[in-house]
Order: structure tokens, then C-alpha cells, then sequence
């Protein structure tokens, strides 16, 4: 198989064998297993429970974790290449893989305890459970040091009282890590991340979210009203729970890009191919300059996001550090998604506005990866803050 070569500032960008399978294997799901259904399940917000498991046994679910603890052990270039492509076809199938691989089993494999790996971690990696990662709050989204929810030191155990909102896997998950206020003297430095299983008394799944994108992954509220969670599911010493979220979403960030990449690649492929087949005014309308240069710029745009995203995997896989160039791709990607789907259901005209061409339901999907994981405008403000780091 050819390898794809591409050398930006000194990084190699040569796709090894191994990375162009997982990409092919990637592909091969998205159009065989979730493509089809993909209108109903949208029409209908319907969980792709089946195409999940079978996301599980393909490795997707775990692909960075080591085997040890029942992942893939692959690289970050790796899982950002299967992001791209089930993104392509599937962003909600690829928000759950991508909370799952990123603000779950990395930050528990990273931070977690011998044991808490592998009770939490090997189901979690292997995909036989799925994960959420709890810190938005009614009213602490990007301000996230303002945690309403507590979790107060009763010795051997937090006792954990309050409400998390926008919680992706929030119903089909079977555990949560929760960020939780335990002395609020100490602000975020008080904060502790706890793993909360389901089932625990006082733990419940609120409302389900109707929402614009995105509609097959499942968004909820959790409730948590006194919450006895045992001292041993602290991830990391007391008071490392804000630190625990900034550097998980430090990656879940990559995801993100990756996703948005992938969102907006999946509209340029198929407004690529419905321009050689459409015709007006008595040629394909890609002959027509207007359309060639929205393609044109489409590929460009997403050519150069694709860069960004390669690039913070790159950084991560070499441990340098990444935390600049996740928030850079996050906020390329993304906005570049928003872009691309809006070119592209106007290259579709009157069938870029209906459901069975695709391109509606990622522009309703792109819209969300702006918002999650860090807004645009959040992206911004970390960026700067590396300027003068
Ligand atoms: N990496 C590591 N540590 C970080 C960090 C980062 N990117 N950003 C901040 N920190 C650390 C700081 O070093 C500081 O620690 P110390 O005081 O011990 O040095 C601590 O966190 C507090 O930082 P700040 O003083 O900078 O806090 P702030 O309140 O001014 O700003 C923020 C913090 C960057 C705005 C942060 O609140 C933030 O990232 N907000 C966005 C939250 C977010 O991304 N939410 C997504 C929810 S999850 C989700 O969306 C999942 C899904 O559905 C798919």
C-alpha cells in the first residue's frame, strides 16, 4: 500500500502501514455499518447502540489505551485518522467514540490507580461499557472553576449532591467521571474528579436534549443527590480534579478537531461528486467557475486543518507539548466545518436543503463542534495565553 508523505516545519507526516489500515478499516465501517440508517436515526435521535459494540470489537472504542488494559494501543495519528473518516459519514457515532478514547480511558490510563484501571478502564477500552465525562453545569460551561456540585470529604467516602448538564453518553453510559467542588476556600484547587458507576443510589439520568446536531448520541443531565462514592474512585491526589479536566480536554480537543475535520471532508466528497452528476445550463455544474472556486476553497481550508489536526497528534504522540496546537486545530477545524457544510448544501441547492443528501444533517452536526469541548472563543483565549507562557 502507497504511503501518504506530507513534512510540515520539520515533522514527518508519512502514514506508516499500519496507521493506512486503521484509516481503510475506519472507511469501510462508516459506509458498510453506519451509513446505512443514518436518516432515521438522526429523525428519530436514535443511539446507535449495535453500530457502537461493533465499534468496540473493532478497537475504536480504546484505540490509544494499552492491551494490558484491553485497548488498542495505537497512536494519536491513528486515532484521529479513524475520527476523520467515521466523522465523514457519522458524527454522532464519532462524539461517543471520541468521549469514550478521550475524556474517558485517557485520562483514567493517565491518571488512575493500578486498580481503577483495571475495574474501569478494561471494560471502558474494550468497548463492553462506555463512559461520560461530567464538568458542564447549568451554569459553569466555559467558566468551568465554577462547580455548583460538590462532593464533600465524609472520611472514607465524598458524599456528591448536584447537576451536570449536556453530558454526551449521558443515558447509555455506565460510568461517569465527575468533577465535583470538595473546598471551595481552595477554588479549583479544591476540585476532585470522581468515578461514579451507574446504579449508585442517588445517581439518575435527567432530561434527554433535543438537539439541532448530532441527534443519535445520546445528551442528558445527571442528577446526583447524596452520592456516596468511595474514596478509592478519586482519580489522582485531592484537589487535582480541575487539573485532571483541563489536561483530559487538552486532548479530547484533538478528538474534537478531528471530528470537525472529518464533518467537513465528508461535505467537500460529497459536493465533489454531486457537482461531476448535476447538471444546469447545459453542463455539469462543476464546469461552472462559481462552483469550482467554492471547491476549490473547500479543499484548501480543509487541506490546511487537516495539518493542524496531523500535527497536535503528532505533538502528543512525542509528548512535546500539544496543549497550543489542540486549541489551534480544535478552532480551525471547526470553524472551517461550519464553512464547508454551508458551501456545500449550496452547492447542493434545493437538495442540499433535504435530508437524503447528507449535507443539512452535517451542517446541523458541524455547528456543535464550535461549541464543545471549548468554544471557538475558548480556544482563542487558551491560544493567547501560550503566546506568553
Ligand atoms: N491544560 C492544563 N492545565 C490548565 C489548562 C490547560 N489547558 N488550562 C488551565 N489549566 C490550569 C491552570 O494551570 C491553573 O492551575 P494552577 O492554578 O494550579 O496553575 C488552573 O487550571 C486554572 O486555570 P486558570 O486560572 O487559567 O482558570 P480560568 O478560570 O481563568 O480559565 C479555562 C480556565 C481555560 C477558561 C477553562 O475553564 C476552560 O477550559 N473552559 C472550557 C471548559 C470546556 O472545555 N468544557 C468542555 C466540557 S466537556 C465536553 O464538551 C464534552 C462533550 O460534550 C463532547
Amino acid at each position: 500500500m502507497a504511503s501518504a508523505t506530507l513534512e510540515l516545519q520539520g515533522m514527518n507526516f508519512n502514514l506508516s502501514e499500519e496507521q493506512l489500515s486503521v484509516q481503510e478499516a475506519a472507511r469501510d465501517f462508516a459506509q458498510n455499518e453506519l451509513l446505512p440508517g443514518i436518516v432515521e436515526r438522526d429523525n428519530e435521535a436514535k443511539f446507535p447502540a449495535e453500530q457502537v459494540r461493533k465499534m468496540g470489537e473493532l478497537g475504536f472504542m480504546g484505540m490509544m489505551v494499552s492491551p494490558e488494559y484491553g485497548g488498542s494501543g495505537m497512536d494519536t495519528v491513528s486515532y484521529v485518522l479513524a475520527m476523520e473518516e467515521i466523522s465523514k459519514v457519522d458524527p454522532s457515532a464519532s462524539v461517543i467514540m471520541s468521549v469514550n478514547n478521550s475524556l474517558v480511558c485517557w485520562g483514567l490510563e493517565a491518571y488512575g490507580t493500578e486498580e481503577q484501571k483495571h475495574k474501569y478502564l478494561t471494560p471502558l477500552a474494550s468497548g463492553q461499557i462506555i463512559g461520560a465525562f461530567c464538568l458542564s453545569e447549568p451554569e459553569a460551561g466555559s467558566d468551568a472553576t465554577s462547580q455548583a456540585t460538590t462532593a464533600e470529604d465524609k472520611g472514607d467516602y465524598y458524599l456528591v449532591n448536584g447537576t451536570k448538564n449536556w453530558i454526551t453518553n449521558g443515558n447509555s453510559s455506565s460510568v461517569a467521571l465527575v468533577i465535583a467542588q470538595t473546598d471551595r476556600d481552595k477554588k479549583h484547587r479544591g476540585i476532585n474528579a470522581l468515578i461514579v458507576e451507574k446504579g449508585t443510589p442517588g445517581f439518575t439520568v435527567g432530561k434527554k436534549e433535543d438537539k439541532m446536531g448530532i441527534r443519535a448520541s445520546d445528551t442528558h443531565s445527571l442528577l446526583f443527590t447524596d452520592v456516596k462514592v468511595p474514596k478509592e474512585n478519586r482519580i489522582g491526589d485531592d484537589g487535582f480534579g480541575f487539573k485532571f479536566a483541563m489536561s483530559t480536554l487538552n486532548g479530547g480537543r484533538i478528538g474534537i478537531a478531528a471530528q470537525a475535520l472529518g464533518i467537513a471532508a465528508g461535505a467537500y466528497e460529497l459536493s465533489l461528486k454531486y457537482s461531476q452528476e448535476r447538471k444546469a445550463f447545459g453542463r455539469q455544474i462543476f464546469d461552472h467557475q462559481a462552483i469550482q472556486f467554492k471547491l476549490a476553497e473547500m479543499a484548501t481550508k480543509i487541506e490546511a486543518a487537516r495539518l493542524l489536526v496531523y500535527k497536535a497528534a503528532r505533538l502528543k504522540d512525542e509528548h512535546k507539548d500539544y496543549v497550543q496546537a489542540a486549541a489551534m486545530a480544535k478552532l480551525f477545524a471547526s470553524e472551517v466545518a461550519m464553512w464547508a457544510t454551508t458551501e456545500a448544501v449550496q452547492i447542493h441547492g434545493g437538495y442540499g436543503y433535504v435530508k437524503e443528501y447528507h449535507v443539512e444533517r452535517l451542517m446541523r452536526d458541524a455547528k456543535i463542534t464550535q461549541i464543545y469541548e471549548g468554544t471557538s472563543e475558548i480556544q482563542k483565549l487558551v491560544i493567547a495565553r501560550e503566546l506568553i507562557r
